[in-house]
């Protein structure tokens, strides 16, 4: 079949085979994408009109006792900065993003043994008390069903864990061996099953990634079904063992957002951090690939550079909240609007 049938038939049946996925992204053309960026431009605005949702980003640990072997916060980089903050200071990053428009807050850390259930649940607590208006999204790794359990209960909406690559070998070579996917997916399984909206998610370009990784990432999205996708390029970072990898392409990180649109339709998609990073209209690109979602970051201006997942990461620039007006302009400048709104999945 040609890639436009395959893009068609992706459109109006929601799935493709494992095969149907590899062909497209082996062999799909600069036409095939922009067919793909305009169908998935088209679902967006008939989910969510032209409207983009904030969510405000607070990056609240950088310790983390996982090893990563692409992330800049992984435990064996003793080059880093750690910081944690405090529960008020979490609070004032809520404070300041309130009257800005954020009715989402997104708690964003490493897997940092600090934060055990207790804090996290009266952290959750406290911002909901004084923003009851507001969302709360996690996005602190894995836990146990029973933490998961806990932090639903004290009123957390969303939860993002990115499954990172759904091919297991694959997994294996961006992981330490203590962490396997299928842990990592029955977590994701958990947190849906528990009633959180739910996000995974993958790096576009990671290490021996390969057309048949990201068609297994694809299928994974099919068959799980998630609220939410977050979707990136793999940038690499000067103190991790892929130091000397090639970052992810543009071009297909922006197919891969397409694609995705077109799968899943209604889901919340961002345009995230590292796709603005690695081109300076990244995030628009982004929006006009399907994304609906942009999340400037929240944390304080003392910490914003110790947060470095990966080389080069934009936090001074309009991805800050304080210039959320600028990044409302450039979102207008293309056609769209961003909205004060929880912007839950519907
Ligand atoms: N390049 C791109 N994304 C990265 N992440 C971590 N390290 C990198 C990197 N080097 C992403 C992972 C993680 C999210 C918080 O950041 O996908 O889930």
């Amino acid at each position: 079949m040609k890639n436009v049938e395959l893009i068609k038939k992706l459109e109006l049946s929601g799935a493709l085979s494992h095969k149907e996925f590899v062909s497209l992204l082996s062999s799909y053309t600069k036409s095939d994408m922009e067919y793909a960026q305009s169908r998935a431009v088209a679902i967006s605005k008939k989910h969510f009109d032209n409207k983009i949702y904030l969510r405000g980003l607070i990056e609240f640990t950088n310790i983390c006792t996982n090893d990563c072997f692409y992330c800049g916060l992984r435990r064996s980089n003793c080059l880093i900065d750690r910081y944690r903050l405090t529960k008020d200071q979490i609070l004032e990053c809520c404070r300041l993003g309130y009257p800005l428009g954020f009715r989402t807050f997104v708690l964003q850390g490493g897997e940092d043994p600090f934060f055990d259930d207790d804090k996290i649940c009266d952290i959750i607590g406290s911002i909901k008390k004084e923003f009851p208006d507001c969302a709360v999204t996690l996005s602190i790794g894995e836990k146990s069903k029973q933490s998961y359990k806990a932090f639903f209960s004290a009123g957390a909406d969303r939860y993002l864990l990115r499954h990172e690559t759904a091919n297991a070998p694959h997994y294996s070579k961006l992981h330490p061996k203590n962490l396997k996917l299928k842990n990592r997916l029955e977590c994701l399984y958990d947190l849906k099953d528990i009633g959180f909206q739910t996000g995974c998610g993958f790096m576009v370009g990671s290490p021996y990634q390969t057309a048949g990784c990201l068609a297994d990432d694809l299928v994974f999205l099919q068959e799980f079904r998630p609220h939410m996708v977050g979707i990136g390029p793999f940038i690499p970072h000067k103190d991790t063992p892929f130091a000397n990898e090639p970052g992810g392409s543009l071009e297909l990180t922006l197919f891969l957002l397409a694609l995705v649109r077109i799968m899943l339709k209604n889901v919340l998609l961002p345009s995230t951090t590292a796709l603005g990073t690695i081109s300076p209209t990244g995030r628009e690109m982004g929006i006009l690939s399907g994304a609906n979602v942009v999340m400037p970051n929240l944390s304080p201006k003392s910490v914003r550079d110790k947060y470095m997942l990966y080389d080069n990461k934009i936090s001074t620039g309009c991805e800050a909240a304080e210039c959320v007006s600028e990044l409302k302009s450039r979102i207008e400048s293309i056609g769209y609007i961003t909205i004060v709104d929880r912007g839950d999945f519907k």
